[in-house]
């Protein structure tokens, strides 16, 4: 079997007490708390873990802190735990204790790989009428008040040698891509069968290692938008939505988070198989964003913070006639 997903991140933040509100608000539960570390959850169990950067037993960061520190992907079994731990011997950073395995990534970070400890859940999501489907019947669509992510599902780092960290995520843990801006970025998935990306490489034409977001799934596009009205009227700011991506088609909203980077909430991206053939795209605004609201959805007004298009073309890269 391949490994399921993320089980569990952990960052490295000072500022503990804002971290705790921005996580509360955001839709986390506290599973336990101290004065240096803090740990929450999704709704299927995936831990997410804030501890200051004094404490001792963390990993390294690839950039200066608020940043992740290690990434915990789950497998179904520990036979499944055995073969990886046999891939990752040799590899720079390994680590094997009594239930993890783990070694560092050619991009500095800290993998570790354990039995999944997230649980199955069956939230009540929205179903969608179209001309051919009729799938809701009798029954409004749902408006949320906040959110509650279900799971985090993929995590994005800026890197500085995309074919040896892609190469390491295929061949030790895997993976397969999806999708791919050649020499740029590869989305990868966990397994042949699953959501477009659990893992997306990203290397800019300034090339540096770090970390561009962590994305928390939710259950249907209302989620997205009442979570992030929520947050908007607890006073945490867009970088950018909410929006939709052309590629795997997720339905996005994008804030600045006090772990570091941005924080994403997303729906609906698409599901693949074996039979899935990767594509290659050439990045630009109308591939990252097939639309998007820049600053966001005010929670109180409900409108528009502010219109403002990227420096260039956005809809279309198209010169004008
Ligand atoms: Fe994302």
């Amino acid at each position: 079997m391949s490994v399921l997903g993320i089980d569990e991140i952990t960052f490295a933040a000072s500022d503990l007490q804002r971290c705790r509100r921005f996580l509360g608000d955001w839709g986390l539960s506290l599973v336990s708390e101290s004065d240096h570390v803090l740990v929450h959850q999704t709704l299927n169990g995936c831990k997410v873990v804030v501890a200051d950067p004094s404490q001792v037993d963390l990993p390294p960061g690839i950039e200066a802190d608020p940043t992740v520190r290690e990434v915990v992907w789950g497998v179904e079994t520990t036979a499944d735990l055995e073969r990886i731990g046999k891939a990752m011997r040799g590899q720079p950073g390994h680590v094997q204790t009594s239930d993890r395995v783990g070694c560092t990534d050619p991009n500095g970070v800290a993998v570790r790989v354990q039995v999944s400890r997230k649980k199955e859940v069956q939230p009540i999501c929205a179903k969608t009428n179209t001309w051919t489907e009729r799938q809701r019947i009798d029954a409004p669509s749902p408006a949320y008040d906040r959110a509650q992510p279900i799971d985090v599902g993929h995590v994005v780092f800026f890197v500085t040698n995309l074919q040896a960290v892609s190469d390491f995520y295929e061949q030790v843990l895997g993976f397969v891509v999806s999708d791919r801006y050649p020499g740029r970025g590869h989305f990868l998935r966990c397994a042949p069968r699953g959501g477009h990306h659990d893992l997306f490489l990203l290397q800019p034409p300034q090339a540096r290692q770090g970390l561009n977001h962590v994305a928390f799934t939710v259950r249907d596009v209302h989620e997205v938008f009442g979570g992030g009205m929520h947050m908007s009227r607890c006073g945490w700011n867009t970088e950018l939505g909410p929006g939709r991506h052309p590629i795997s088609s997720a339905i996005f909203w994008y804030f600045h988070s006090p772990m570091g980077a941005l924080w994403e909430y997303y729906t609906d991206e698409d599901e693949l198989t074996e039979a899935w053939h990767a594509r290659e795209f050439t990045p630009g605004p109308t591939v990252f964003a097939e639309w998007a609201i820049a600053g966001g959805i005010d929670g109180v007004t409900r409108r528009q913070h502010q219109a403002q298009a990227p420096g260039q073309a956005f809809m279309t890269d198209k010169p004008k006639p």
